[in-house]
């Protein structure tokens, strides 16, 4: 009997972290805001693994450190204080997934929310650090202003990669209004035979 149902975008999103990440990886929030996708991935990642959690608000940080060690899950975490744009200088290691929870954090919408620019200088340099078969998966928000610009930039770089080395799908809830949020997920194609 199902107790669950796939529920909105995010978590109709972790359907397909769920299915790809696995104990021991090293993972990455780009967007931890309450640290709620933070949390589902240090779980998914166990303690063999690896978290690194980006997030430009203090607030968000310190709300994200607190659920963490609430749970027990903080010392498998890099909380950083910095932009995802700033994935380099944070992230050496190979990466088998990320999450973008893009817009406002939540319950702050006259807060920072993110840019086209700096989200595309993020998955710019993470389709460099995502392993084959990896994924990023980004919940998509276009009810506030400069969010329906920030959805078409993301669209517009996804359809210029090569449909041979990525497969890129865009999930929305067609009984919904046309702001509410929705999933794209880009997969690196996993290496055949291995
Ligand atoms: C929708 S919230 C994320 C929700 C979060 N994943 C959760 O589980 O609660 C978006 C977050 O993106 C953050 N943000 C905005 N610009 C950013 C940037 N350039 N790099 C990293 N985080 C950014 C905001 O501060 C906000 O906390």
């Amino acid at each position: 009997m199902r107790t669950e149902g796939f529920g909105g975008a995010v978590g109709f999103s972790r359907l397909f972290l769920r299915q790809v990440v696995r104990p021991g990886d090293r993972v990455i929030d780009a967007t931890c805001g309450r640290g709620r996708d933070t949390l589902f991935l240090a779980d998914l990642v166990g303690s063999t693994g690896k978290v690194w959690a980006f997030d430009v608000q203090e607030e968000a940080l310190a709300e994200t450190e607190e659920r963490l060690r609430a749970s027990g899950c903080s010392t498998w975490v890099n909380l950083v204080h910095a932009g995802h744009e700033c994935l380099f200088e944070n992230v050496a290691e190979p990466v088998r997934a990320a999450v973008f929870n893009l817009g406002y954090l939540p319950g702050n919408s006259a807060g920072v929310v993110t840019q086209p620019k700096t989200t595309l200088a993020a998955l710019d340099q993470l389709l460099l650090l995502l392993l084959p078969g990896g994924i990023i998966v980004l919940v998509v928000y276009t009810g506030h202003p400069g969010g329906a610009e920030e959805a078409a930039s993301i669209e517009s770089w996804a359809r210029s990669l090569s449909a041979r080395a990525f497969n890129i799908w865009k999930s929305c809830q067609l009984n919904r209004s046309d702001s509410a949020p929705y999933v794209l997920i880009l997969e690196k194609m996993p290496l055949q035979g291995k």
